[in-house]
């Protein structure tokens, strides 16, 4: 691998343990300003300095990002259509490669759109992308989208979208967690993560997700609504960290967030504690049952 490549992949999966943590904050290129989203920066601002990597679009680096952080970018250089519009999948390649030159990014990422009438013009997106970055030395990651077609969300489509991401050169795919997970790593030669999806009914629901695919092979998550659609995002993301940094299980991970939430409400006097089992203290109460906290 060419030594910018190679060092430009180093900025978003750390070589010492082959692990990342990205923060997805692209949600705006299709859904607009959606909730916690409004204003991006004071939401991307506090949790900058516990990502490895930051997933933007060039519009929110400019006006969002404070050029002076460390935190890698993975520039999101797809776009097009919106939620409202006939068809998520009809995206083109939107942002020019010498900006994401200018904008000194880590990487760059497309959504390919397999299985849908516009699965040629997105899969080719993503190879002519691969050339660029070959050309440049950025590494490309692909995003195996599923639209708003969840449920497609099987270790089969998602094996294939993988694999074929791979085979077009991306150096990186981003895709689901889902059952059989670890047949998607297996069958896909370039590291993978997970995105996050809908925001899930608690957080050891997250926690198991993340901690089940990186036994499973996955290098770490590209998460978004669940870190910071949460009313604790910092204790989300830093428990996310030991998960995929640390090794921690499940359960280790939600005692850390409970901790972390609790040292934030004793420093901030306000919020509402929480119990470990993920509820808050005053819900707890509520149903008859004393707040371990
Ligand atoms: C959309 C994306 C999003 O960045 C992705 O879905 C990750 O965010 P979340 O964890 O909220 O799903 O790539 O195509």
């Amino acid at each position: 691998m060419q030594w910018g490549l190679h060092n430009r992949l180093a900025r978003i999966i750390r070589p010492s343990d082959h692990r990342c943590v990205m923060l997805a904050v692209d949600h705006g290129y299709f859904l607009g300003p959606t909730r916690k989203l409004e204003d991006a920066r004071s939401t991307i601002t506090p949790l900058l300095p516990y990502a490895d990597c930051l997933m933007v679009t060039r519009g929110l680096v400019r006006t969002c990002v404070n050029p002076d952080t460390s935190t890698a970018i993975m520039l999101r250089v797809s776009g097009g259509p919106s939620v409202v519009g006939p068809s998520l999948a009809d995206e083109a390649i939107t942002t020019a490669f010498e900006d994401a030159l200018r904008i000194n990014a880590a990487g760059v990422t497309a959504s390919i759109f397999v299985g849908t009438p516009y699965e040629r013009q997105t899969v080719a997106g993503l190879a002519e992308l691969v050339n660029q970055g070959e050309r440049y030395g950025m590494p490309v990651m692909a995003v195996t989208a599923v639209g708003k077609e969840l449920e497609s969300r099987t270790a089969r489509f998602l094996g294939l979208c993988s694999r074929m991401a791979a085979e077009m050169g991306a150096h990186m795919v981003k895709t689901y967690y889902c059952e059989d997970f670890g047949k998607v790593v297996e069958s896909c030669p370039v590291p993978i993560v997970i995105a996050g999806g809908p925001k899930l009914d608690t957080e050891r629901d997250v926690f198991e997700m993340v901690a089940n695919a990186v036994a499973l092979g996955a290098v770490g998550c590209d998460m978004g609504r669940n870190i910071w659609q949460h009313d604790h995002p910092i204790p989300m993301i830093t428990a996310i960290r030991k998960i995929v940094h640390d090794g921690y299980d499940a359960k280790d991970a939600h005692d850390h967030f409970t901790t972390a939430c609790n040292a934030r409400h004793v420093a901030q006097r306000g919020a509402t504690p929480r119990t470990t089992k993920g509820r808050t203290a005053k819900a707890a109460t509520r149903k008859g049952r004393p707040s371990r906290t």
